[in-house]
């Protein structure tokens, strides 16, 4: 069971990660959202493009670092991916995800819930790097059990999006609500379970 959801976190989260980068390198902006969202990237193209290309760092590298192995073995590898993780990730793409969430699609429902998930992305960021700079290993797992739950919503949207699609739900409804959806229960989750991600 607990190889299943391994794999399955390393599948969503490494394969959307390079499915969005494949598809903003080569296919045209906004060519694969709804026409309104494709109107709001194309006037804040900058904000979208490192938006999109940052965050996909953090949801490509992600997986890997809770890996005990992996961190035992190469632990300086643990150390530069945690900074491209967090300096590139998650600090370009909280602030630039940020940015977007003012024009989200979706009204003010969704652009609050794109709002908040950028500053508890970077907050919790923000937390997990201050911890490991004084030491506090502990505390530094903790912080990054909830950023990650946090970074899984860029999956947990499309996943929800393409379920909202198949039950029919109007598009303008159901992004408003999944701007809130895909990361609450996220969170939620985490908090219940970091003890057992924490060793
Ligand atoms: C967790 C914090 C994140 C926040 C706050 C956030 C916020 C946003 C916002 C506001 C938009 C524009 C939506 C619109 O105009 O309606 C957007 C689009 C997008 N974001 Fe994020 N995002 C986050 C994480 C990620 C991650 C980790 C990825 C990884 C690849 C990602 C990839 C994308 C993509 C590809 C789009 C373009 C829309 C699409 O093709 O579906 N985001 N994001």
């Amino acid at each position: 069971m607990r190889l299943i959801s391994i794999g399955l976190l390393y599948f969503f989260s490494v394969g959307f990660a390079v499915y969005a980068a494949t598809a903003y390198l080569y296919f045209p902006l906004g060519s694969l959202v709804h026409p309104d969202m494709k109107s709001n990237f194309e006037a804040h193209s900058a904000g979208i493009y490192s938006h999109i290309f940052s965050s996909t760092v953090a949801l490509a590298i992600g997986p890997f670092q809770f890996s005990a192995r992996f961190r035992k073995r190469y632990p300086s590898m643990h150390r530069r991916l945690g900074q491209a993780y967090l300096g590139i990730g998650i600090l370009i793409g909280g602030f630039s995800g940020l940015y977007m969430s003012m024009f989200a699609y979706g009204g003010l429902i969704a652009k609050s819930g794109f709002g908040l998930l950028a500053i508890l992305w970077l907050y919790t960021g923000l937390n997990a790097y201050l911890a490991i700079r004084r030491g506090d290993v502990t505390a530094h797992k903790t912080w990054m059990v909830r950023n990650f739950s946090l970074t899984l919503a860029a999956v947990t949207l499309r996943l929800y999006l393409s379920a909202s699609v198949v039950a029919d739900i109007e598009f303008s409804l159901a992004y408003a609500t999944i701007a809130w959806l895909c990361w609450v229960p996220n969170l939620m989750f985490a908090e219940w379970r970091y003890n057992n991600f924490a060793q």
